[in-house]
């Protein structure tokens, strides 16, 4: 399975504020246009994982869980998450501990491009485990100081992606895309 982790940052790499709040997104002049390419990349991936903060973020906003129409894995150790989630279209599954037997289940049960839908906290375990095959990032124009970082964690050995694209996007923001080597 290819990992892809699509997200966007602050300049200084930060996912989120301290409080975790994504305000920071509207300093980008135009959002539409920024927003714009994600139903694209969407209809490109066949499967979700992410961490029990970004879900959280989401439910606390109200937003319930918005790509239940793809097959997704949560990693937590929280039981109540499941049942704020209710009832999702695809398979919705909870799982916690090594992240490299996910990925394998993720791939035993047919995702060929899975997004990692946040946060930074299991992109830094797909880093470590070298899993990380694509980075997608808008940056947007300004500094947060603090808050969770693109990788967030201990990432391993370092290593060295391939730049595919760089672009100004919206008029005062990037877009990069990285690829593994
Ligand atoms: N800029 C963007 O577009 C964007 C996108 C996504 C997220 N975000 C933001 O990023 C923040 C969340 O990122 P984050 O890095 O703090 O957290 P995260 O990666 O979303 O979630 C981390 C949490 O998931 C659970 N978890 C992770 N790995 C696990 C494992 N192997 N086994 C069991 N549980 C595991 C743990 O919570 P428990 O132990 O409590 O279960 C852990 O504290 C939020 O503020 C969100 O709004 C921003």
């Amino acid at each position: 399975v290819q990992v892809v982790w699509y997200t966007a940052m602050s300049m200084d790499g930060r996912i989120a504020d301290a409080r975790g709040r994504l305000d920071f997104l509207e300093t980008i002049a135009g959002r539409d246009e920024a927003l714009a390419e994600f139903p694209k990349f969407l209809s490109g991936v066949d499967g979700v994982l992410l961490g029990a903060t970004t879900l959280r973020w989401l439910l606390d906003g109200g937003h319930g869980w918005p790509h239940d129409d793809l097959p997704t894995w949560l990693l937590s150790h929280d039981d109540g998450l499941l049942e704020r989630v209710g009832a999702t279209r695809a398979s919705f599954r909870q799982t916690s501990g090594a992240l490299a037997p996910v990925l394998d289940e993720i791939a035993a049960a047919g995702v060929s491009r899975l997004w990692i839908a946040g946060g930074g906290n299991v992109a830094a375990q797909a880093l470590a485990l070298d899993r990380i095959d694509e980075v997608i990032v808008t940056i947007a124009p300004t500094v947060l100081g603090a808050g969770p970082a693109l990788f967030d964690g201990d990432t391993g050995p370092s290593r060295t992606f391939a730049l595919e694209e760089c672009r100004a996007l919206a008029g005062n923001a990037a877009r990069l895309r990285w690829v593994r080597r």
